[in-house]
């Protein structure tokens, strides 16, 4: 029974990373952040860009560990029943609490990887982050001088097509597709629902809110996600046997 997985920045709040709509979400509380997420404010404003890597710095994602929720998945991709587990947070904590790097699919990519945006070039957050810390207050790309941010996917900018075409692929060859922590609000990610669907598997969704997939879902669980995915996990490995 291969289960395809997508996660949302609700399965990373019991880690301490705030997710953005939940009710103590960034937005919820901040609804300017909102509009510096766009990519032309951040190539156009150089205060856009000063604040967010005074934010980066700051995160909650360097000091949070993995999640009962993140194990969870680690025992269904052992059980031998995950098919992919396609992610749009950018934080790595379900490759850090042990799922294999080639079952994640990073729609939004990571914040763990600096990209310039003239050369492409990729290194590593924390060298850029020394650079932030030591005084350079927009830090350019170490090779063409270019403006640089985080290897992830801003409002604005597309998806990797390569990487959104293996989360389609995920999406239509599963049985059950499960949504966990998403608002199911951001597209494409959310559209991988409507393929699931439309390929004939089972819906489930994990979220304490209710989303606009709620009424095509199989089964919609409210509880809070620590609880409730390691207990769904569960269902799923004791019906595969
Ligand atoms: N951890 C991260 O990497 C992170 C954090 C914040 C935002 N983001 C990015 O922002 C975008 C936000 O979209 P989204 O749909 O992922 O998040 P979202 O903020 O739109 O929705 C999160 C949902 O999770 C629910 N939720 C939160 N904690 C929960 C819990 N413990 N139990 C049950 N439900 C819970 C909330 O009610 C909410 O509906 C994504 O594209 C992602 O890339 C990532
Ligand atoms: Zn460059």
């Amino acid at each position: 029974m291969p289960v395809s997985v997508l996660t949302g920045a609700g399965i990373s709040t019991d880690s301490g990373i705030p997710d953005f709509r939940g009710p103590q979400g960034v937005w919820t509380k901040n609804p300017q952040a909102e509009a510096t997420a766009m990519i032309d404010r951040y190539l156009a404003d150089p205060e856009v860009r000063r604040d967010s890597w005074r934010a980066r710095l700051e995160h909650p994602v360097w000091k949070a560990a993995p999640n009962a929720a993140h194990l969870a998945l680690v025992d269904l991709e052992r059980a031998g029943l995950l098919r992919a587990l396609i992610t749009q947070n950018i934080d790595e904590l379900h490759q850090r609490a042990g799922s294999s790097p080639e079952k994640v699919i990073e729609l939004h990519g990571t914040v763990h990887r600096v990209e310039c945006l003239s050369c492409d070039l990729i290194t590593p957050m924390p060298e850029v982050l020394a650079r932030v810390e030591a005084g350079e207050a927009d830090p350019p790309c170490p090779r063409c001088g270019g403006i640089q941010k985080s290897n992830t996917i801003s409002f604005g900018q597309n998806l990797k097509p390569e990487v959104l075409e293996a989360a389609v692929r995920a999406a239509r060859s599963c049985e059950v597709f499960v949504a966990v922590g998403t608002s199911l609000t951001v597209h494409p990610a959310a559209g991988l629902c409507g393929q699931a669907l439309d390929s004939g598997a089972r819906l489930v969704i994990v979220n304490a809110e209710p989303t606009p997939y709620d009424r095509f879902a199989d089964q919609v669980v409210g509880e809070p996600i620590g609880r409730a995915l390691p207990a769904l996990v569960q269902e799923l490995i004791d019906a595969a046997r």
